[in-house]
């Protein structure tokens, strides 16, 4: 019977490539986001390519959108065997001194209780398959802070905290826990929405950066650690561009 994957934050980048992979690799994928017609549009690019998914509208931020899902998961065709909890972005870029409450709340609530409450209510579901596994994607922001991204990193150490606790309770349990932690990647939307639309600074991000990782390299991360054996467990998967040795070193051509 196929295997089903639930993706939140398939509606671009890393969850779209993601769910992509994991259709490839044979799951019936469940691509959760709130942009529908995004989803649309990948679900039938997932079948062109001979695969299966489904589009569930999923506003991870709120439990009754979140109950939907859980309730679309109990209706696939088959057991549901991996979460992806990949929704989630940066908001502003401000020192701690003067960071907007908004951003901060708006980072925490779609990162930190997003995956808290997509994990809660998939778990009964993961765990009645008898060999489940929850993907968190956090962030090398999950364990190194850095200026202007206290809000990013204050979250993703949040979810990087989630996954190493869940790790501990899940213990005994057919429920194995891996963390995904990139570094710079380069994809259409995060530095938009993290600099309010604006294209140039989100571009500025990644100026002289030879080969900053692509969705792509992400999902590949993902894909691997799921499809190992069950007893594997990748615990945490940190992965970053060769030009960047570490959050403050960023190889930069002409700069
Ligand atoms: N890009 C990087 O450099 C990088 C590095 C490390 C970690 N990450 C992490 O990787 C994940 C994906 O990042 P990305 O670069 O692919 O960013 P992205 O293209 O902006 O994707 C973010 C996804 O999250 C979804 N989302 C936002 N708010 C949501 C909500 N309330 N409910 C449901 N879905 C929501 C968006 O879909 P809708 O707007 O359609 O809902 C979108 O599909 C994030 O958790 C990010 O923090 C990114």
């Amino acid at each position: 019977m196929t295997s089903v994957a639930i993706v939140t934050g398939a509606s671009s980048g890393i969850g779209a490539a993601t769910a992509r992979r994991l259709a490839a690799e044979g799951f019936h994928v469940l691509a959760a986001a709130r942009r529908t017609d995004r989803l649309t549009g990948l679900v039938k690019e997932i079948e062109a390519a001979g695969g299966t998914a489904t589009a569930v509208a999923c506003d991870v931020t709120s439990d009754e959108s979140v109950a939907g899902l859980a309730a679309a998961a109990q209706a696939a065709p088959g057991p549901v065997t991996l979460l992806v909890n990949n929704a989630g972005g940066a908001r502003g870029l401000d020192p701690v001194e003067s960071g907007a409450i908004g951003d901060w709340q708006w980072m925490y609530d779609v990162n930190v209780l997003g995956t808290l409450r997509v994990t809660q209510a998939l778990l009964p579901a993961l765990e009645a398959s008898g060999a489940g596994t929850i993907v968190i994607v956090s962030s090398t922001a999950g364990f190194t802070v850095y200026e202007g991204g206290g809000g990013y990193a204050a979250a993703k150490h949040a979810q990087t905290a989630i996954a190493g606790t869940l790790r501990l309770e899940l213990c005994g349990r057919p429920l194995r826990v891996i963390e995904i932690d990139p570094g710079m990647v380069r994809t259409d939307e995060f530095g938009l929405v993290r600099f309010g639309g604006d294209a140039d600074k989100a571009a500025a991000t990644y100026a002289g950066v030879p080969e900053p990782l692509v969705a792509e390299d992400v999902a590949d991360c993902i894909a691997w650690c799921a499809t190992r054996p069950h007893h594997v467990n990748v615990d945490r998967l940190v992965v970053r561009p060769l030009a960047q040795a570490a959050q403050h070193k960023v190889h930069r051509v002409g700069q």
